[in-house]
């Protein structure tokens, strides 16, 4: 494929766009022995939310791994720039998918593009949060995120949880986050998104397991991305999203639930000792303060 193909570009449908190795990053990559992860989950992997945050951090860290990767968010611009950039610092391979997860399409757009690729690895980064007294919000906007949050976390897994089993290995790595063990006043339906995605990472790992597939949920505290301004919550205390790249991946394949960062592992800690409505009210109190600005 020639550098930056156009396979569809219309407008309202979803793009994909490849971007090919230049011959310099060729060699450059060629020179390299197979990392732990390109050995084990490439040497494709899909990840989603790679525009932003978290899985755009994730999305580096997999390049500087030497694997090639399918990248995928609604703003195809920002995707295309970082497919140039990780081509012409890793000679990564990227394909460009441009889709909104919240719908059927979508998902298909996505499934339809990985087909042909030797996908090992798929990290489920997508997602958005809310804050505020859930019945104050924007229905359509709370349905939505269970649809990017959970519907399309269930579409994917379920595809590519299939793949992998019958190929016999693989890994799936999904956003959980330390809201995802409580109820979580003023983020009552993002709490509830998480739980969903913690307790599938979960049930899944276990009966992945036996096929060779490893199943790693990433629980992290308050990082600084995208997210804070998009749920309207303000995170004066948080980690960079290169920390979560970093701790996540090297958990993949080694435990099934991993609290990337100090501040992850110092609020669970701080709560690990409450019953469940002790949490439920510290939490409270917590996003209370992230949320003050809304009254
Ligand atoms: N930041 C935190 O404090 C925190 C803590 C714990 C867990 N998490 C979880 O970590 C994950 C990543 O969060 P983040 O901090 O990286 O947030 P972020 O910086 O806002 O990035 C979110 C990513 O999801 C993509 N996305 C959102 N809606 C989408 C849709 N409808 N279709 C396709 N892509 C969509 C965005 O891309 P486009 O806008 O281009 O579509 C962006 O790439 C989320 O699942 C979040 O729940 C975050």
């Amino acid at each position: 494929m020639s550098s930056h193909d156009d396979f569809s570009a219309s407008p309202g449908e979803h793009a994909l766009v490849a971007t090919s190795l230049g011959d310099g990053a060729r060699a450059l990559r060629a020179d390299h022995p197979p990392t732990r992860l390109r050995a084990r989950y490439g040497p494709w992997a899909v990840v989603t939310g790679a525009s932003d945050g978290i899985g755009l951090a994730i999305a580096r860290e997999l390049a500087s791994e030497g694997l090639d990767i399918v990248l995928v968010a609604r703003r195809g611009d920002v995707l295309r720039d970082l497919a140039a950039e990780l081509s012409q610092k890793h000679g990564t391979t990227a394909l460009v998918v441009a889709c909104d997860l919240a719908t059927d399409t979508g998902i298909s757009a996505l499934r339809a593009a990985s087909e042909p690729l030797d996908v090992a690895l798929l990290v489920a980064s997508a997602g958005f949060g809310t804050a505020g007294r859930f019945v104050d919000g924007d229905l359509t906007t709370e349905l939505a995120m269970i649809d990017v949050n959970c519907r399309a976390v269930a579409a994917l897994t379920h595809y590519f949880g299939a793949r992998f089993a019958r190929q016999g290995r693989g890994g799936i790595v999904l956003l959980s986050s330390l809201v995802a063990f409580q109820g979580v006043p003023r983020a009552a339906n993002y709490a509830a998104t998480k739980a969903y995605v913690q307790s599938l990472a979960e049930g899944l790992g276990s009966e992945l397991r036996p096929f060779g597939v490893d199943v790693l949920a990433s629980a992290p505290g308050p990082i600084r991305s995208g997210f804070g301004a998009r749920a309207n919550m303000n995170m004066s205390m948080a980690l960079t999203p290169d920390v979560v790249a970093r701790q996540t991946l090297r958990a993949l394949g080694r435990t099934s639930l991993v609290r990337p960062g100090w501040l992850s592992k110092l609020l669970e800690l701080s709560l690990a000792m409450l019953p469940r409505w002790g949490r439920v009210k510290m939490m409270g109190l917590v996003m209370g303060g992230m949320t003050k600005h809304l009254g």
